[in-house]
């Protein structure tokens, strides 16, 4: 059996000892992890992606699959390009002009950047919440109810075919768990929730626009132990029916609440493969050494 079979075998997608594997091999060592887990199929793709920032490459010759309903930790230390990667595959890279990408990015095996594929969309289908809670500077139902408004998923009484606003973001709310904090409240400002509330708020907004997948940039970063609990405990309800991908510092957070883990360093994929696996039995010492806190 091949060095990279055996890897697969047991369940973990490394660098061969050479250095960084090529990315056909990088790509049989995930797919054969993921064969395992029958009931997922691959949602979003980054293959053999090298991202620059001018010359400097942040991302380099990547190739990662995550699957479908499945939460995916991108862990690595500070600088290895997670932010650059995630937001690529919700094309807000594209305001970045120095930014250059090589390689595909795909959704559902759809070319991401294809020239006929509208960015708004791919943003509508692919949501962001970012590290630091961003509502706006609106009320709450404002808050919800002004993407899915000028995107026409919804309109007032359901009007045109198109959801109820009111029910939206009564759902949306309810999903995010938040609903019953501020049902009585909906016309005060986002901004007066606490910070976990606010973080909650913009996952309900993300969620009101009816995506099939959620990347969450470090999402519990800015809140206190209660608040990244219970959006912990929120993430893993919405697995049921969301693809989520999650960047973190938490290495608590990665392995409770993920069900893969990729590892990055300098750009690079270092090891991709089940949580467990990733922070039980590494392949890599360089996994090793950051999932037991000795450097990053
Ligand atoms: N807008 C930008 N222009 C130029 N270089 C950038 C830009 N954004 C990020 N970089 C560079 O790209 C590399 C990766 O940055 P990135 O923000 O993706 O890292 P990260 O892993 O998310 O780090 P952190 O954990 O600190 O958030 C870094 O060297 C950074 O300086
Ligand atoms: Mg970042």
């Amino acid at each position: 059996m091949k060095d990279e079979e055996k890897n697969a075998m047991s369940g973990s997608a490394t660098l061969n000892s050479g250095g960084v594997s090529s990315a056909a091999s990088q790509r049989r060592k995930t797919e054969m992890i993921l064969a395992k887990d029958n009931s997922t199929a691959p949602v979003l793709e980054a293959d053999n992606v090298t991202i620059r920032y001018g010359s400097n490459a942040a991302i380099k010759d990547f190739t990662l699959i995550m699957p479908e309903r499945r939460i995916t930790a991108i862990i690595g230390p500070s600088g290895c390009g997670k932010s650059t990667l995630l937001r690529s595959f919700n094309r807000m890279n594209d305001f970045i002009d120095s930014l250059n990408i090589d390689g595909k990015f795909k959704y559902r095996g759809h070319d991401l950047y294809a020239a006929s594929v509208d960015p708004v969309e791919v943003r509508r289908r692919i949501g962001m919440v970012f590290q630091k809670p961003n509502p706006f500077p609106k009320s709450i139902a404002q808050n919800i109810a002004w993407g899915p408004l000028i995107n026409g998923i919804a309109s007032k009484g359901g009007s045109g075919g198109l959801r109820d606003v009111d029910d939206l973001i009564e759902k949306s709310l309810r999903q995010a768990g938040l609903w019953d904090e501020v049902k009585d409240r909906l016309g005060e400002s986002g901004l007066a929730l606490s910070g976990g509330q606010q973080q909650r708020l913009c996952i309900a907004r993300a969620l009101a626009m009816e995506p099939e997948v959620l990347l969450m940039d470090e999402p519990c970063s800015a809140l206190d132990p209660v608040s990244t609990m219970r959006i912990e405990d929120l993430i893993f309800e919405l697995k049921e029916s969301y693809t989520i991908v999650i960047v973190t510092h938490n290495m608590q957070q990665a392995a409770r609440a993920s069900d893969y883990t990729a590892f990055l360093e300098d750009g690079h994929l270092i090891e991709f493969g089940e949580t467990e696996q990733v922070f039980t039995r590494p392949e890599k010492k360089r996994t090793e050494d950051y999932v037991s806190g000795r450097f990053g």
